[in-house]
C-alpha cells in the first residue's frame, strides 16, 4: 500500500475549462459532390454526431450543380461512409441518425435563384439558430470561392459581423490563391461580404493531434524548452513524404506543384509551431501572432542564392512496395513535357535571436520510398574531448523526432554503454508512442477543426497575414524556377529519395536527411 502511494501523481491539466461551446448550426457545404466531401467531411461530422459531439439541433445541407433528391444524397453518403470511414467506424443504426439531419440543395454557384432556394430550406428549419447559426463551407475550386460568397451576401445568407457567436462563418479550404497577389485579392473580395473573423481558413495538419502537440511539449517541459535554440539545436528537419502519386489529380497539380500544394501551407506551418515564441495566451490572436512573427523572421531566397537553398525534383517511372509505378508525366491529365515538381527541398534561414544561423531543412515529395511526416530536431555534438581519439565522428549526436504520422510519437535519441567488458558507446532511443499510452484512438484532423468552426475559435486556421506572409516565401522560389526547364538531374526515380541535389543542399555543411527509421543497431550476441 505504502508504495501504491509513493506512485507518482498523474496530473492532467484541462485547458478548455470556460471555452466556447457548440451552439446549434447548418453547416453548408459547397462542392457537395466533390472527393473533399465524400473522403473528409461527411465521415468527420457523421463521426462527430456517433460520439453526441455536434450541437443540437444541427443541419447539414449539400449545395452543388448535380440535380438530385435529398434522398438520393442520403443513399449516396451512406456509401461514402461505408467506403471512406476508419476500420470500426461505420454503424447503420447512427448512420439512420446522422442522415436525418442531412439535405440537399441543387444549384449553379453562379445562379442567384438557387441562393433563393438555400434560403428558402434555410427559413424551414424550426429552430432559430439553424436559420441564423450558419457555417458555409467552400469545398470548392478557389476561383469560385468569392462569387460564392458574393451570392450569399446578396441573399441576406452572409453579412459582415465582427464575431457575434450566431453570424455565419466561410471556411475555405486550400489552395489560397496561387501566389502573394491572388492570395491578397481574394482576401480582399472575401473581406467585402465577411469579416476576418468569420473567415475560417484551412490547413487540415493544423487539425492533427500531432501538429497540436508540438505547442503542448514545447511550452509544457521545461527539459525540452531549455534546449530550444541555436545554443543546442545544429539544424532541423521537416520531411513530409508520400508514396502515393498524383493518381487522378493530375490537373489540379499542373497548376500547382509541391511547393504550392504542401510547403507554402503544411510545411511551413510546422515550421511556425516548431520555430515560434512562446505567445502571451492561447487566445486564437496571440498563437497566430507568433506564427507570423516567425514567418515574417525567415530570411527571403535571392535569385543567386536558389542553387544552394533550393530543389525541385520530379518522378520518373520507378517501384513502390514492389509494384512498377508510372512516371509523373505518363500520369492522367499531365503534359508529357510537364515541368510541374513533385519534389521540393529547400535551406531555411530564420533571422531572430532564437535561431540565427540554425538551418532549418524541409522536404517533402510525392512516390518516396515511405508515407511519414516528421520534425527531427538535431542537437549539436558534444565537444570531443573525451572520446575523440576512439569515436571521431562515430559519436552520434543526440536527436528528438516528433513523429506526426504515422506510428505517432516522439523519439530521443542519445547515447549508451554497450553493456558487456568492452567500452562501446553506441545510440539508444527512448520512445513515447501515442497509440500505447491513450489507446487507439485519435480524431481525424476534420473533426476536431469542423467542431473548433462551431465554437467560434479560429486558433488552429491560417489569419489573413498569415497566409500571404507564407506566400511571400515561397513566392521567389516559384518565380526562380517558372519557365526554367527541369534540369535530367531533377527526376527521381519513383521509390527514392528525391534528386540526388537534395543530399548535396545538406552535405555543404556536413549535415544529411535522417529519419527514425535510421537504424539502431542490435548488439551482437556474445
Ligand atoms: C493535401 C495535398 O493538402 O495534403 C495532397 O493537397 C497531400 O497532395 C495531402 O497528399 C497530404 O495530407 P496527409 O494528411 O495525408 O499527410
Amino acid at each position: 500500500m505504502e508504495a501504491l502511494e509513493q506512485l507518482d501523481e498523474i496530473l492532467s491539466c484541462h485547458l478548455d475549462v470556460g471555452r466556447r461551446t457548440v451552439q446549434p448550426c447548418t453547416v453548408v457545404i459547397f462542392g457537395a459532390s466533390g472527393d473533399l466531401t465524400a473522403r473528409k467531411l461527411i465521415p468527420a461530422l457523421f463521426q462527430l454526431c456517433a460520439g453526441k459531439q455536434l450541437p443540437d439541433p444541427c443541419r447539414i445541407v449539400g449545395f452543388a450543380r448535380r440535380p438530385k433528391s435529398t434522398e438520393a444524397w442520403r443513399a449516396e453518403l451512406r456509401e461514402d461512409l461505408q467506403k471512406f470511414s476508419r476500420p470500426g467506424e461505420f454503424d447503420p443504426a447512427k448512420c439512420d441518425t446522422f442522415s436525418a439531419k442531412v439535405s440537399y440543395c441543387t444549384g449553379e454557384f453562379g445562379d442567384p435563384a438557387a441562393y433563393q432556394r438555400l434560403r428558402a430550406q434555410l427559413d424551414g428549419f424550426g429552430h432559430e439558430m439553424l436559420r441564423r447559426n450558419l457555417i458555409f463551407y467552400l469545398a470548392t475550386s478557389p476561383s469560385q470561392f468569392a462569387e460564392i460568397a458574393e451570392h450569399l451576401h446578396e441573399a441576406r445568407l452572409l453579412g459582415r459581423s465582427d464575431g457575434g457567436r450566431d453570424g455565419s462563418r466561410l471556411v475555405v479550404e486550400k489552395p489560397f490563391g496561387h501566389d502573394l497577389a491572388s492570395a491578397q485579392e481574394l482576401n480582399h473580395e472575401l473581406t467585402r461580404f465577411a469579416c476576418e473573423k468569420q473567415i475560417y481558413r484551412i490547413d487540415h495538419y493544423l487539425g492533427k493531434e500531432t501538429v497540436q502537440n508540438i505547442l503542448m511539449f514545447r511550452f509544457s517541459n521545461s527539459v525540452f524548452e531549455q534546449l530550444w535554440s541555436r545554443q543546442s539545436v545544429e539544424q532541423v528537419q521537416i520531411t513530409v513524404s508520400e508514396k502515393l502519386g498524383v493518381g487522378g489529380r493530375g490537373e489540379y497539380y499542373e497548376e500547382t506543384g509541391a511547393l504550392r500544394d504542401m510547403v507554402q501551407n503544411h510545411l511551413l506551418q510546422v515550421l511556425a509551431l516548431v520555430a515560434m515564441e512562446p505567445p502571451v495566451s492561447l487566445e486564437a490572436e496571440a498563437v497566430r501572432d507568433e506564427k507570423v512573427k516567425l514567418l515574417k523572421s525567415i530570411r527571403p531566397f535571392e535569385t543567386g542564392q536558389m542553387a544552394v537553398s533550393a530543389v525541385r525534383g520530379q518522378y520518373a517511372a520507378g517501384e513502390i512496395d514492389g509494384a512498377q509505378v508510372p512516371g509523373y508525366r505518363q500520369e492522367p491529365k499531365v503534359k508529357p513535357d510537364s515541368n510541374t515538381e513533385t519534389y521540393v527541398a529547400l535551406r531555411l534561414l530564420v533571422d531572430n535571436w532564437r535561431w540565427s544561423g540554425v538551418p532549418f531543412y524541409l522536404r517533402t515529395g510525392k512516390r518516396l520510398p515511405a508515407s511519414t511526416s516528421e520534425v527531427r530536431i538535431q542537437f549539436r555534438p558534444t565537444p570531443h574531448v573525451l572520446f575523440a581519439a576512439q569515436c571521431g565522428k562515430n559519436l552520434d549526436a543526440n536527436s528528438l523526432t516528433l513523429r506526426l504520422q504515422p506510428n505517432e510519437g516522439i523519439n530521443l535519441r542519445f547515447n549508451g554503454k554497450t553493456p558487456g567488458t568492452n567500452m562501446e558507446i553506441r545510440p539508444v532511443r527512448m520512445q513515447f508512442d501515442y497509440h500505447a499510452e491513450f489507446g487507439a484512438y485519435t480524431p481525424e484532423a476534420y473533426q476536431r477543426l469542423l467542431l473548433e468552426v462551431m465554437a467560434d475559435d479560429s486558433t488552429l486556421f491560417i489569419r489573413r497575414d498569415e497566409v500571404e506572409t507564407a506566400w511571400s516565401i515561397v513566392d521567389p522560389i516559384r518565380q526562380a524556377w517558372a519557365g526554367l526547364p527541369l534540369p535530367e538531374s531533377a527526376f527521381y526515380p519513383a521509390g527514392r529519395w528525391g534528386p540526388a541535389a537534395a543530399d548535396e543542399l545538406l552535405a555543404r555543411l556536413h549535415h544529411k536527411w535522417r529519419m527514425t527509421s535510421d537504424v539502431v543497431p542490435k548488439p551482437e550476441k556474445p
